[in-house]
């Protein structure tokens, strides 16, 4: 048995375990480079569809394929060796109805390896979060700010402001615990419904802009590193990508300007004398 054989993955189950326990360290990744380096320090690695505004440089998630989805999803699973990997359903691949979900989940699985498939899960999606866990499709559910929704709401915005809004976010969650999603994604609500939320799902709950009141956390990968000029107001950058890759390409422009070989000139030139 090979050394890489021997690391377990973690599963589903350990997942839905973890309930009130040690919070769960959770990702996006979207290319192997990443997912290897990811893979390490986090419990989930989530494919997500922002993949399609952070990669694709898209303005929202809507144009987001199954087939792009695939592609990344199988990329990240050729690295991750140890964390959950969950791919996003994206926009059009899921709402019509739970056997249409059904048919892009197990594509997802099928194609990718990957062991969970999420959704954006509005109070209608109850019946399809079941439909998908009965089967066999293990479901992260995602509730609050709802990406996929840009287009009807004029954009991201932060949910819960008025009662209505509380309550019909509370409903969402509801609704996926009861169906059996073995986690669920609470995303850029206040503090209290938060908490709340927490406290009366089965499910861990996965904050993004959602305060620490959740079992664990989740971010976009390249907004933590800095790797962009904006950001959300509420991530925390723990690294600046862009002033790292910017000094390294400056130096190797400014090398190749001056006719400076940019590698080991002694190793890799070739010489005359090679032919
Ligand atoms: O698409 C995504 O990356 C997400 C996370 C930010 C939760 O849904």
């Amino acid at each position: 048995m090979s050394a890489q054989s021997k690391i377990k993955r973690i599963g589903v189950p350990d997942i839905r375990a973890r309930k009130g326990g040690e919070p769960l360290v959770c990702l996006t990744a979207y290319d192997a480079p990443m997912a290897r380096l990811l893979d390490p320090h986090c419990d989930v690695l989530l494919v997500g569809d922002s993949l399609g505004m952070v990669v694709h440089g898209m303005d929202t998630t809507i144009g987001v394929t199954l087939d792009m989805m695939i592609l990344h999803g199988r990329a990240v699973m050729r690295a991750a060796k140890q964390a959950l990997v969950v791919i996003d359903l994206p926009f059009g691949t899921y709402e019509s109805s739970p056997q249409q979900a059904f048919e892009s989940a197990s594509r997802a699985l099928m194609e990718t390896g990957a062991q969970a498939v999420k959704i954006e899960s509005g109070t209608y999606a109850g019946e399809t979060v079941r439909f998908l866990a009965e089967r066999g499709v293990p479901v992260m559910g995602h509730v609050g700010l709802r990406p996929q929704a840009a287009l009807s709401e004029g954009g991201f915005k932060a949910k819960g402001r008025s009662q209505a809004e509380r309550d019909r976010v509370l409903a969402e969650a509801r609704a996926a615990d009861e169906a059996g999603a073995f986690a669920i994604v609470i995303e850029g609500v206040a503090e209290d419904l938060a908490r709340e939320i927490t406290a009366q799902v089965k499910a861990p709950t996965i904050g993004i802009g959602a305060s620490a009141a959740c079992d664990g956390q989740i971010l976009v990968t390249q907004d933590m590193l800095g790797l962009f000029d904006w950001s959300p107001k509420f991530v925390k950058r723990y690294a600046d990508l862009q002033a790292l890759v910017d000094t390294a390409v400056e130096g190797y422009a400014k090398d190749v300007r001056a006719r400076a070989f940019p590698g080991d000139a002694q190793t890799y030139a070739m010489k005359p004398s090679d032919g």
